[in-house]
């Protein structure tokens, strides 16, 4: 008879936890314990034909069941009316991760070389995006008229004589206006030119600059300094070297290539057979540029540099084509997993 209950109740229990609406388990109710015929009620009845001893425990624990059940039954009505069956939790469900941002490659490299020079005692510094003739041209030397207006940058012009600014070079001029010598800065920040997109060219790009004015400045203080950032960036293993160029704020000028790290030196398409590649422009600050300031060029020398984050970047990264950073392409962005 136990046996017989123990079976009932595992099956009840089941049928109770399969039922979906309210009225499914109206109709166990009063199949299972309803007054007339319900099966349980029957066992009960069966009784009489019992010891009385047998009669006491069955009667007992048909009546435990039966209450038992009656309880289950109330608290899955409950369920089933509010609805809260629906948002039972599964334990054992794998947890939602939740999305996690990178740094952009350019933002990755953009701070690291500012952390290099940072640690040649650089201080980091922005300017705006919006400039004036003067912090864009007029005071770094390149007049009205001035073949480099044109030819260096095509702009693009605001309304109200305001340009955003084609280089990062007005940061300079900004900077000395503003304190008195030495300054030794680190300038970051987004430029602007009229350039078509192709695999090397985007109208909008990233460069950083970089000035160091005091007394006794040299031309082998910039070479030292850019020497140690391109071992520091490309490893020491790197080779460097400073040719002639011309920019209207500085004289001389030179340009910096770096020993290809495609190829060695040896010669590939990258360095376009020359085993160099070059990297940034430079040169000691023109003293025109230190009077247009208010410094005076008798006492203080300086020099100055300029690079684009792209460029380094992509020969950093072995990126064959500018656009990748500016396409938002998931599978390209998620290779950059640096924190
Ligand atoms: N402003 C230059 C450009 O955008 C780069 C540059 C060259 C910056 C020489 C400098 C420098 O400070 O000394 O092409």
């Amino acid at each position: 008879m136990q046996e017989r209950l123990a079976l009932l109740k595992k099956q009840v229990l089941a049928e109770i936890a399969a039922a979906k609406t309210p009225a499914e388990l109206e109709r166990l109710r009063v199949r299972y314990m309803g007054r007339k015929a319900g099966e349980l009620t029957l066992v009960l009845r069966s009784l009489k034909g019992l010891s009385e001893e047998e009669r006491r425990s069955v009667g007992q624990a048909a009546n435990a069941l039966k209450d038992e059940l009656i309880e289950v039954l109330q608290k899955r009505r409950t369920q089933l009316e509010t609805g809260s069956a629906n948002e039972a939790i599964d334990l054992t469900l794998p947890g939602r991760k939740r999305f996690v941002g990178y740094r952009h490659p350019i933002t990755l490299v953009t701070d690291r070389i500012v952390e290099i020079f940072a640690g040649m005692g650089f201080e980091e510094i922005l300017g705006p995006e919006i400039e004036t003739d003067w912090y864009n041209f007029e005071a770094l030397n390149i007049p009205k008229g001035h073949p480099a207006r044109g030819e260096m940058f095509g702009n693009f012009y605001l309304p109200g004589g305001l340009l955003l600014r084609s280089h990062t070079s007005p940061v300079q001029i900004r900077v000395m206006e503003n304190m008195p010598p030495p300054v030794r800065v680190i300038a970051p920040g987004r430029v602007y030119r009229r350039d078509a997109f192709d695999s090397s060219h985007s109208p909008v790009f990233y460069q950083v600059e970089g000035l160091y004015v005091d007394e006794g400045v040299s031309f082998a203080d910039l070479k030292g300094t850019l020497e140690v950032f391109s071992q520091e960036m490309f490893g020491s293993d790197i080779g460097v070297r400073f040719s002639p160029s011309y920019f209207p704020f500085t004289e001389p000028s030179a340009e910096l290539s770096i020993s290809c790290v495609i190829c060695g030196g040896a010669g590939c398409k990258v360095c376009a057979h020359t085993g160099w590649v070059e990297i940034l422009g430079c040169g000691m600050v023109h003293p025109q540029v230190l009077r247009n300031v208010g410094y005076d060029p008798d006492k203080v020398t300086g020099f100055a540099f300029g690079m684009g984050v792209e460029r380094i970047a992509m020969i950093h990264y072995r990126i064959d084509d500018i656009r990748h950073f500016y396409s938002n392409d998931l599978r390209f962005l998620r290779q950059f997993r640096e924190t």
